[in-house]
């Protein structure tokens, strides 16, 4: 069935997180299943298994409150792995969520001294980034957020947000960084609720940025899904607004905890349209996996899971552009009326009064005809189910 060979290359620019294949899953109910994994293995065997990039927070790379000498030490022999394999590093972030400083908030803590230690903390991780030469910075703040609405001025506390990412766009201005920040939308856990819980928030949120223009959305599938929303109409209107600067493939069954599965392992239908809309939609940025092995994993398991994730991408890429190139398809859409949707509905120079003035626009419009087209979406959706099936 599959005409691509299911073997990732380095211009699939598939990226994972240290933390991902690092996790040792530990859970609220449970204690870790898993040994720690050194971040140079893990650089050696996600080279090895066809990725092209590695991505990061501080503390995965450099145990939380590690000396000046220990830190570099852990840098050398992570810069050496990556010169060894030559993965890159497209990403970095920042872990403002673990430490119990942190409990209730960081760049939106009431305490203002715990604010500047969280901007300090992504100032000298940034640093680390722009060495290494990561383009992207995310921002996820899993712990801006709140229990219950008593505790918390949501107006003020988005002030202070905008503050904080304002501060952190010109730290990278002031330091000649070649890096823009991307913020990561999430309804809630660890927190109740937290602060920019969807893609549409964030993107109001960054129109209102001092550097908005630094500034777009690292939006994750199962973040989206958490919050029973559409991923792929959620980067849809990212990417319409320029600001899908990066993005966390994973898998999620629906309005519950974070399941953070496998790519393609929660809703296929709409992981294969995540594909389809990537590959023809002009992303050009890292297909990048935060994922969880599942708890239940051995060493072996962790592996098999990162090479699933990109063999989800490859062939649900295939199956794409198998469903684009398909005769039928085309024809199905046009006579959908999809490709109408890329006409503008005014004539070019038609003013609103002109179109007032349009009587084939109104009064000699037909809307009982009109109203009876049917739309040709079933015959759509089937052709779609039945490529990604492979029934065709
Ligand atoms: C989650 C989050 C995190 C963030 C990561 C970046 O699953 O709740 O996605 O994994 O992406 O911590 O800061
Ligand atoms: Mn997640
Ligand atoms: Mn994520």
């Amino acid at each position: 069935m599959a005409a691509q060979p299911l073997t990732p290359q380095p211009e699939d620019r598939f990226s994972f997180g240290l933390w991902t294949v690092g996790w040792r899953a530990v859970d609220p109910f449970g204690e870790a299943t898993r040994p720690r994994l050194d971040p140079v293995e893990a650089v050696h065997r996600l080279a090895g298994l066809g990725a092209w990039g590695v991505t990061f927070h501080d503390d995965d790379l450099i145990p939380f409150g590690a000396d000046g000498a220990e830190r570099e030490g852990h840098i050398a022999r992570f810069r050496e792995a990556l010169d060894e394999t030559g993965l890159v590093v497209p990403m970095a972030t920042t872990n403002l969520f673990t430490h119990p400083v942190f409990k209730g908030g960081a760049l939106t803590s009431a305490d203002r001294d715990i604010r500047r230690y969280a901007l300090r903390k992504v100032m000298r991780n940034m640093d680390l980034a722009a060495e290494l030469g990561a383009r992207t910075y995310v921002l996820w703040g899993g712990r801006e957020g709140a229990e219950t609405d008593a505790g918390i001025d949501v107006p003020a506390a988005l002030d202070r947000y905008a503050e904080g990412v304002d501060t952190l766009a010109q730290y990278v201005l002031d330091q000649g960084y070649d890096l823009r920040l991307a913020l990561e939308p999430k309804p809630n856990e660890p927190r109740g609720d937290i602060l920019l819980p969807t893609i549409g928030h964030a993107l109001a949120f960054i129109s209102r940025l001092q550097h908005h223009e630094m500034v777009g959305v690292n939006p994750e599938v199962g973040h989206e899904q958490m919050a029973g929303l559409n991923y792929v109409h959620g980067i849809g209107q990212a990417l319409w607004s320029g600001k899908l600067f990066h993005l966390d493939l994973n898998g999620q069954r629906g309005p519950r905890y974070d399941q953070d599965f496998v790519f393609g392992h929660g809703d296929l239908l709409s992981a294969f349209f995540t594909v389809d809309l990537l590959e023809h939609g002009g992303y050009e940025g890292p297909r990048h996996f935060d994922y969880k092995p599942l708890r239940t994993e051995d060493a072996d398991g962790v592996w098999a899971s990162a090479e699933a994730n990109m063999r989800s991408y490859l062939i649900l890429r295939e199956r794409a552009r198998a469903y684009r190139a398909d005769p039928e398809v085309r024809e199905a859409l046009r006579a959908a009326r999809v490709d109408q949707l890329a006409v503008p509905t005014l004539e070019p120079g038609e003013t609103p009064a002109r179109l007032a003035a349009d009587p084939g626009a109104f009064e000699e419009f037909d809307v009982d005809a009109a109203a009876a087209r049917g739309g040709g979406f079933v015959r759509l959706s089937q052709l779609a189910l039945e490529h990604l099936t492979g029934a065709r």
